[in-house]
């Protein structure tokens, strides 16, 4: 199985951004082929790398469920629930892109999901890297893959509260079967030094500060033009802020 790098924190803090960034990082150096996963229910990882999403793996469990034994002739579950994830797969010449949408309502969906858990698995293996773009909790991830995670990126904005939730988020991993190697926390829109009260509790936590991102007027500019953050210039702070990041904890 491929490398997951996976992104949790609050909402609105920049999880989408720095997976799309560290998507791009990606792109940009030897460690390809990579698998971008959208994990957050509220889908809007290819928006921000400019692709239009027609289908998600939660839209396949749904129609599937809806008539479980209409399967195209000489097909059975297993092959057919295959076929459909093959199509939800979105495959660029620099990565692919898997968007799981919604999770399930009520009702038993076991049977579909240990497919598509399996194919997921099957799938990962094709790729060197993973980034997974999470919801501010991070169950989908222990439910959906084997739970190995080699980096976790922890975002928070530059705020008291942000971080606060950040820990909140640390506290609840011992809970969820995730086998995490490493992680570190990314601070968005920061100024250049963070203050004493900041970094106190940064220390309380006791998870190291990977990144510092400036706030980027470019992301803005970006989002209202509705362009692809892939095709920001390679001078834009947020870009550069992931980069040398990136090239800290990457091995060479
Ligand atoms: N470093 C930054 N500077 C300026 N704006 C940012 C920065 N990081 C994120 N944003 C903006 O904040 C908003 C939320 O970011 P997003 O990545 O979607 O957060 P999340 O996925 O955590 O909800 C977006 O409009 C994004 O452009
Ligand atoms: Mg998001």
């Amino acid at each position: 199985m491929g490398k997951v790098i996976a992104v949790a924190g609050k909402g609105g803090t920049g999880k989408t951004t720095t997976a799309c960034l560290v998507t791009r990082y990606l792109t940009k150096t030897k460690y390809s082929p990579i698998l971008a996963v959208d994990a957050d229910p509220n889908s809007n990882l290819g928006e921000t790398m400019g692709i239009v999403i027609e289908k998600t793996v939660g839209d396949i469990r749904e129609n599937f469920m809806k008539d479980p034994q209409g399967l195209p002739p000489g097909m059975d579950k297993i092959n057919y629930l295959e076929l459909l994830m093959n199509q939800v797969l979105i495959e660029r010449k620099e990565f692919d892109l898997l968007v799981m949408g919604r999770q399930e309502g009520t009702g038993c969906y076991c049977m579909v999901n240990n497919i598509l858990n399996r194919f997921s698995e099957q799938l990962s293996k094709n790729y060197k890297y993973l980034v997974v773009d999470n919801e501010a909790g991070m169950e989908h991830l222990s439910r959906r893959t084997s739970g190995q995670v080699d980096m976790l990126l922890m975002v928070t904005d530059y705020s008291l509260r942000g971080l606060r939730a950040l820990k909140r988020i640390h506290d609840m991993l011992g809970s969820l079967k995730l086998h995490i190697q490493s992680m570190g926390i990314i601070v968005t829109r920061a100024p250049e030094t963070l203050n004493d009260a900041f970094m106190k509790e940064v220390e309380e936590i006791g998870i190291p500060i990977l990144g510092i991102v400036p706030d980027d007027a470019l992301l803005l500019d970006y989002d209202m033009e509705q362009k692809s953050l892939m095709d920001l210039p390679e001078e834009a702070s947020s870009v550069m802020a992931i980069k040398t990041m990136m090239d800290k904890i990457m091995p060479v």
